[in-house]
């Protein structure tokens, strides 16, 4: 459970902690390396723990630090061994989509189960391609969900057109082109995350955009390499708004990741009125990181449609709190996606925003929210989901009264240190201050 109230303007610097898709592919693409590999500033979230167990199941050794976000894998030349027992990929939809992908290469079979709320998610979607490769494959579950049973072996190249925009089934097709000889294309109709990609190549496999079609030449095996892992933008994301919505606030996100397939929350806040500034100070491992430094304001209504779900699909819980903070109506559309996530957000976040006097309208795939309505403190539901939670965490700072979020524990997921970090925004930091005439000096511009 966790109680919010009314907060002052926010005044401070903060990092997030590491990204969860690059967490997970790192682990995944240094345990099909060639040798040894050490990752930092790994996200020790319950999900990349899963992919961690997951692969410690299949023969990997790794070996965690304590007290430090240190991972060092040794790579298995792309070769498992046979797990004893089921594969508990907890919550985990990236865990067991992806690892769907490299087990559909192994010569044994695999099984893959989640708990209640990945048991409800499509599978269906990898199920597809990965047999048009020639593993078989079956979602034992009710619709195609899980558990998943694999029956790897040797595969084909393919081509694919993927039905959805979905950087997971993307990932799982190119992770099993690895083991392929020749050429494995996917067609993607937006462009999705593109993590995959940019790591393989870090890792010295080649891959090739040209439009809308990735490629990978296989059979290849990833040659081992350090990653460091930048700040994820998805944690980031509940600050941002926390901040950009309330005039006087002056809010840092150091080391946060800035890769443009993922910063489509920054753009559509800017959309808002928001004011941030990006600056782009690393690129390491083949993705970008850098600083995020947003400066209060009062936000204004915006269409969220078409090519800015994909890369903003997991902020827009809290992009549906900024717009019930922004004057006028804010409309979301094109992202039935939602209902299929860790819950079907769509009908959570409508839940929610009305039990805190939101006037809003329910839609198959969005909704429409009617803004600057005062927001009234409330007891909501997580729905077991970490970005429902911790986006209403934030709609509580601007609420009359308390707001209590039941059921938090989800938010160990992505954000153990969710907590830590809102206590902290809430009672600001010295830091900030002295730093601020620096950054008075320089003239205020809006991003793009
Ligand atoms: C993810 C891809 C997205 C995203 C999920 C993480 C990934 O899912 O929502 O949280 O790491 O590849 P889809 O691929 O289903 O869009």
């Amino acid at each position: 459970m966790l109680k919010v109230k009314y907060s002052a303007p926010i005044r401070c610097e903060i990092t997030v902690p590491g990204d969860k898709s690059i967490s997970h592919r790192a682990l995944m693409i240094s345990a099909l390396s060639n040798g040894s590999c050490k990752i930092t500033n790994f996200l020790q979230g319950e999900d990349c723990l899963s992919t961690a167990k997951a692969l410690s199941q299949l023969g990997v050794q790794i070996e965690f630090f304590p007290d430090t976000n240190l991972v060092v894998v040794q790579g298995c030349h792309g070769k498992f061994n046979m797990p004893e027992g089921d594969i508990d990929c907890g919550n985990s939809g990236t865990t067991m989509r992806l690892l769907a992908g490299v087990l559909a290469a192994q010569p044994f079979r695999s099984r893959l189960v989640g708990d209640a709320s990945l048991s409800r998610r499509p599978m269906e979607r990898v199920v597809q391609p990965l047999s048009l490769m020639g593993a078989r494959l079956l979602a034992e579950g009710e619709n195609g969900c899980p558990p998943l049973l694999i029956e790897g072996g040797s595969l084909k190249p393919i081509t694919y057109r993927t039905p959805v925009v979905s950087a997971q089934i993307k990932s799982a097709i190119l992770l099993a082109g690895l083991f392929t000889r020749g050429k494995t294309s996917v067609i993607e109709a937006g462009r999705s995350r593109d993590h995959t990609e940019r790591m393989l190549q870090h890792f010295l496999v080649p891959v090739r955009r040209e439009g809308q079609q990735i490629s990978i030449h296989g059979p290849n095996t990833p040659e081992s390499r350090d990653f460091n892992v930048p700040g994820d933008i998805s944690s980031a994301a509940f600050w941002l708004v926390a901040a950009a919505a309330q005039p006087g606030s002056r809010l840092l996100i150091k080391n946060v990741g800035l890769n443009p397939t993922r910063t489509g929350i920054v753009d559509i806040l800017v959309r808002m009125g928001a004011h941030i500034r990006e600056v782009v100070e690393q690129t390491d491992g083949g993705e970008f990181s850098g600083t995020l430094d947003i400066k209060g304001g009062q936000l204004r209504a915006t269409v969220i449609e078409g090519s800015d779900i994909p890369n903003a699909i997991d902020e827009i819980p809290i992009l549906a709190v900024a717009g019930a903070l922004a004057q006028g109506k804010t409309i979301i559309r094109d992202a039935q996606e939602l209902r299929v996530k860790e819950t079907d957000r769509i009908a959570a976040i409508v839940t929610n925003l009305r039990t805190m006097g939101v006037d809003v309208v329910e839609r198959d795939d969005g909704m429409e929210i009617q803004g600057r309505r005062p927001l009234r403190g409330a007891r909501l539901r997580s729905f077991g989901d970490h970005r429902i939670a911790m986006a209403f965490a934030i709609a509580g700072l601007f609420a009359q009264g308390e707001t209590v979020i039941e059921d938090t524990d989800c938010i160990r997921t992505s954000y153990p240190d969710y907590e830590k970090t809102l206590a902290r925004i809430q009672r600001g930091s010295g830091i900030l201050r002295r730093r601020l005439p620096m950054i008075g000096m320089l003239n205020w511009r809006r991003r793009k």
